[in-house]
C-alpha cells in the first residue's frame, strides 16, 4: 500500500471508530439501501435533488450541506430516519417513518452512510470533490 493509500484508509477507519454507530456499518448493504429507500428523494448525491424530493411540500434534507448537517448529532439523523421528521421538529413532513421497514442497525448504517457525504476522504469531503468533477 502506498503512504497515501494507509492514511486515507486510517482516517476513515478512525473517524467511524470515534462514532457509536461504527459497529454496525457495512457499506455495500448501507448503500444499496440508501439508494432503494433514500435516494429517490434524497438524491444519489444526497443534494435532496431526488425525482420524488422535488414534488414535496417541504424539501428533503441536503446531505451535502456539511455546516448544516453538522449541527444535527447522530442521535437526531437516527431517530428522523427511525420516526420521520415530524417527531424531529414537530412540523409536518415528508420525511417517512422507517423504524417498519429496517432495523436499528440497518438505520444505524444509514446514519453512517448519510454522514459519508460529508466525510473527508484524503483530506477533501466527498461533497467538495463531486463539486470539483473527482469523486465520480
Ligand atoms: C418521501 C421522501 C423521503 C424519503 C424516501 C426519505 N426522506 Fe429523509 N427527509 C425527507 C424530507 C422532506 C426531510 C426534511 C424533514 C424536515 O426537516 O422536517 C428529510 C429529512 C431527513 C433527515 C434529517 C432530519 C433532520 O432534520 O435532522 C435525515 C437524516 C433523513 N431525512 C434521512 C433519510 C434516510 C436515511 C432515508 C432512507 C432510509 C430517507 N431520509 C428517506 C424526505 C424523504
Amino acid at each position: 500500500m502506498k503512504p497515501t493509500t494507509i492514511g486515507m484508509t486510517l482516517a476513515v477507519v478512525c473517524t467511524l471508530a470515534t462514532s457509536a454507530y461504527a459497529q454496525a456499518f457495512d457499506w455495500a448493504a448501507a448503500q444499496e439501501q440508501f439508494e432503494r429507500y433514500c435516494a429517490p428523494c434524497h438524491g444519489s448525491t444526497g443534494a435532496g435533488d431526488g425525482d420524488l424530493g422535488a414534488a414535496l411540500r417541504r424539501q428533503p434534507r441536503d446531505f451535502t450541506d456539511c455546516a448544516d448537517m453538522a449541527k444535527s448529532s447522530d442521535d437526531v439523523l437516527f431517530n428522523a430516519i427511525k420516526n420521520g421528521g415530524e417527531p424531529v421538529d414537530g412540523q409536518q413532513s415528508d420525511m417517512p417513518a422507517m423504524r417498519k421497514s429496517l432495523s436499528d442497525d440497518e438505520i444505524r448504517a444509514l446514519v453512517l452512510r448519510v454522514r459519508q457525504f460529508c466525510l473527508p476522504k484524503g483530506g477533501i469531503s466527498i461533497a467538495h470533490q463531486r463539486e470539483s468533477g473527482l469523486g465520480k
